[in-house]
């Protein structure tokens, strides 16, 4: 293989830079070209794109975001984008492509390998919502920030004696939610995996917690179970506390990566040139068990989630 591509897609998340520079160097020093694709899929459909050599990825191991700009691409799901990107694959004669982002990416990847264009998926995203990966690359980052914007919530919510009702991001998977809610010791917390009659669970917990005396009140929530303000405005009612919502928005996708972000994302990148050289295709990169090891694309996007029932039952009877 002589010409390989990377693309970052989707939601940025930290340490993403870190994986574009092992892709580029590991694929330099294999004696490769390797080519930056801008703006994810939709660089590789409008010719968007540039040769990178080991200098071109300098000072970028600690930048959070992406150098390659990113984007989620509705034209790539029509075959008509599918085949305007292959045309500028053989144009530049890119054999094959690494794509850095989360399941949705990575069907494109897919569909891209079915036509002849070896990919390889990293996964990149702060939700780790990829069910076959243990870890998602941003995660770690992600979930410290959160910790410091709600430790800084809290410093306000226990002057006040309130209660603070805060929504955090991770699409469908409530892993941000639920650990970050560890982290900070959330009173409550609701996470998508198991939120039937979310208003009586919180409410009951802030009652049952008020009975031992405490005064102010965490309560993570994440985003897609929606209403953090309604819920604010039900637990002022029924509890008699002031109670105020707060959504953490995009703040929580950027910032520095963490060390292990930056680690996983060069150990990623490096076996993804690797696997290329050795002419594999349609494959994602992804840690079980602490080994990175790899799936087939097809059967990682299939993989069904297991929620861990017992690390939320755990939050829950520590956090009183
Ligand atoms: O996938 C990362 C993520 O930040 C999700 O947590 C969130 O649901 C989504 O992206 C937000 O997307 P956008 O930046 O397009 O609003």
């Amino acid at each position: 293989m002589n010409t390989i591509a990377v693309l970052t897609s989707g939601g940025d998340a930290p340490g993403m830079n870190a994986a574009i520079r092992a892709v580029v160097r590991a694929g330099c020093e294999s004696g490769m070209k390797v080519y930056g694709i801008n703006n994810g899929y939709q660089g590789l459909i409008d010719d968007d794109l540039r040769e990178l050599n080991i200098r071109s990825v300098s000072d970028i191991i600690h930048r959070g975001g992406t150098m390659l700009h990113t984007a989620r691409c509705l034209a790539f799901k029509k075959e008509e984008g599918m085949q305007a990107a292959i045309e500028t694959c053989k144009k530049y004669g890119i054999e094959g492509i690494v794509v850095i982002g989360g399941d949705g990416s990575f069907r494109g990847a897919r569909d891209l390998s079915l036509r002849g264009i070896p990919c390889i998926g990293i996964p990149g995203t702060i939700d780790n919502d990829i069910v076959c990966s243990d870890y998602t690359i941003g995660y770690d980052t992600c979930l410290n920030t959160i910790m410091q914007m709600v430790d800084r919530v809290r410093d306000t919510v226990e002057s006040h004696s309130r209660c603070m009702v805060i929504e955090v991001m991770g699409n469908r998977c409530g892993d941000l939610t639920l650990n970050s809610g560890i982290a900070v010791g959330a009173t409550a917390i609701v996470i998508p995996e198991i939120s039937s009659d979310v208003e009586k669970h919180v409410i009951e917990r802030i009652r049952r917690t008020m009975k031992t005396d405490k005064k102010h009140f965490l309560i993570m929530v994440a985003e897609g179970i929606g209403g953090v303000a309604e819920l604010a405005r039900k637990i002022q009612d029924e509890c008699g506390v002031e109670t105020r919502s707060l959504v953490l928005g995009h703040v929580q996708r950027g910032g520095s990566p963490s060390a292990k972000d930056r680690i996983v994302a060069s150990l990623m990148g490096y076996e993804a040139v690797q696997l290329l050289k050795k002419g594999e295709s349609n494959r994602v990169i992804v840690i079980k068990d602490d080994k990175i090891v790899n799936y087939d694309i097809y059967e990682a996007l299939n993989m069904q989630r297991v929620v861990n029932t017992e690390v939320y039952n755990i939050a829950h009877e520590i956090s009183i």
